[in-house]
C-alpha cells in the first residue's frame, strides 16, 4: 500500500456567491476570524502527513500563491521591530518541509477537470484532494485529536481505493452534492456501489452526501477524461468515481466532526461564529457580544 504524500486543492472557482468580496481576491482566502479557507485546508493536510500541496488555480488567485510563499518586506520589519510571535505566525504558514506547487486550470469545466488539470503533478500515485470551501473540523482536533483527512489516511490504511468523506444531509437538499449508495451503512468504512452527482431528491439513492474530501487512486484520471459532461455542463469528479466502481474499490467513511459549507454565506458565518467561540482570546466578548445582540 502507498503512502498518501499529495493534495490537490481545487481553487480555480470564481466564487461568485461571494461577490463583491471575491471581486478583486479569490474566494479560499476569505478568513474565518484570522485565518484564510485554504489555509485551514492545508493545514488539514499537513497533520495528515502530506507534504506536497498542488494548487490547481486559475485567473486572479496570485494571492493563494502568495499566501504560501516568503514576505521578504513583512518578514524584515517584523524581525526589525522584534515582534518574534508574529514572525513565527507568518513563517508557520508553510513549514520547511512542505512544498506547494501550482498548475492553472485554463478553463472552469468543472471539479473533475481541475483534478485532471493535476495528473502530471501527482503522477501514478494516490493522492488527496481537499475543497477548502467545506472547512472540517475533527471532533476532538482541537485537543489535539485527529483531523478528517487524518482520520480518512486512517480508514486508507486497512481499505486501501478510493475513499470519500461522507456525512447524512437532509433528503431536499441531496441536489447539491455527491450522493452515494452503500452496503453496512452503520460501519464508519463502507463499499459504495452508486454514486450521483446533484441528484433531484425523488431520485437520489441515499442521504449520505459526499463532503469536500476526497483520497483517490492514479485510476480516477482516465476515468475522468472518458467522462462526457455531467451535471450542470461540467465534467463531473463525481462520474470519475462512479465509474471506477467494480473495477476497483470505493469506500465511503463517515468522519467523525464537523463540516461547514463556507462556500454559502450561512455556513461561512456558522464557521466565524463557532471558532471565534473557541478562541480563547475571542470567546468571552463574542459571547457577550451575542447576548446583547439577541436581547
Ligand atoms: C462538489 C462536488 C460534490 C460534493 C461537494 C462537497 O460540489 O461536485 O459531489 O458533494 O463538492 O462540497 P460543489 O460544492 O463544488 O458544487
Amino acid at each position: 500500500m502507498m503512502q498518501i504524500r499529495k493534495a490537490v486543492f481545487p481553487v480555480g472557482g470564481l466564487g461568485t456567491r461571494f461577490l463583491p468580496a471575491t471581486k478583486a481576491i479569490p474566494k479560499e482566502m476569505l478568513p474565518v476570524v484570522d485565518k484564510p479557507l485554504i489555509q485551514y485546508a492545508v493545514e488539514e493536510a499537513y497533520a495528515a502527513g502530506i507534504r506536497e500541496m498542488v494548487f490547481v488555480t486559475g485567473r486572479n488567485k496570485r494571492a493563494i500563491e502568495d499566501h504560501f510563499d516568503t514576505a521578504y518586506e513583512l518578514e524584515a520589519e517584523l524581525e526589525a521591530a522584534g515582534k518574534h510571535a508574529l514572525l513565527d505566525l507568518v513563517n508557520s504558514i508553510k513549514p520547511d518541509d512542505m512544498d506547494c506547487v501550482y498548475v492553472r486550470q485554463p478553463k472552469a469545466l468543472g471539479l473533475g477537470h481541475a483534478v485532471l488539470c493535476a495528473e502530471r503533478l501527482v503522477g501514478d500515485e494516490p493522492f488527496a484532494v481537499l475543497l477548502a470551501d467545506d472547512l472540517m473540523l475533527g471532533r476532538d482536533q482541537s485537543r489535539g485529536g485527529p483531523t478528517v483527512l487524518q482520520q480518512m489516511v486512517q480508514a486508507y490504511a486497512s481499505h486501501p481505493g478510493t475513499i470519500l468523506a461522507v456525512q447524512d444531509v437532509p433528503r431536499e437538499d441531496t441536489r447539491r452534492y455527491g450522493v452515494v449508495d452503500v452496503k453496512g451503512v452503520s460501519a464508519p468504512v463502507a463499499e459504495v456501489f452508486a454514486m450521483v452527482e446533484k441528484p433531484r431528491p425523488e431520485v437520489a439513492p441515499s442521504t449520505l452526501a459526499v463532503a469536500g474530501r476526497y483520497i483517490l487512486t492514479p485510476a480516477v484520471f482516465e476515468r475522468i477524461r472518458q467522462q462526457p459532461r455531467g451535471a450542470g455542463g461540467e465534467i463531473q469528479l463525481t462520474d470519475g468515481i462512479a465509474s471506477l466502481i467494480g473495477s476497483e474499490r470505493v469506500y465511503a467513511f463517515r468522519y467523525d466532526g464537523r463540516r461547514y459549507d463556507c462556500g454559502s454565506k450561512e455556513g461561512f458565518l456558522e464557521a466565524t461564529i463557532d471558532l471565534a467561540l473557541a478562541n480563547p482570546e475571542l470567546s468571552a466578548s463574542v459571547r457577550a457580544h451575542m447576548v446583547k445582540a439577541l436581547a
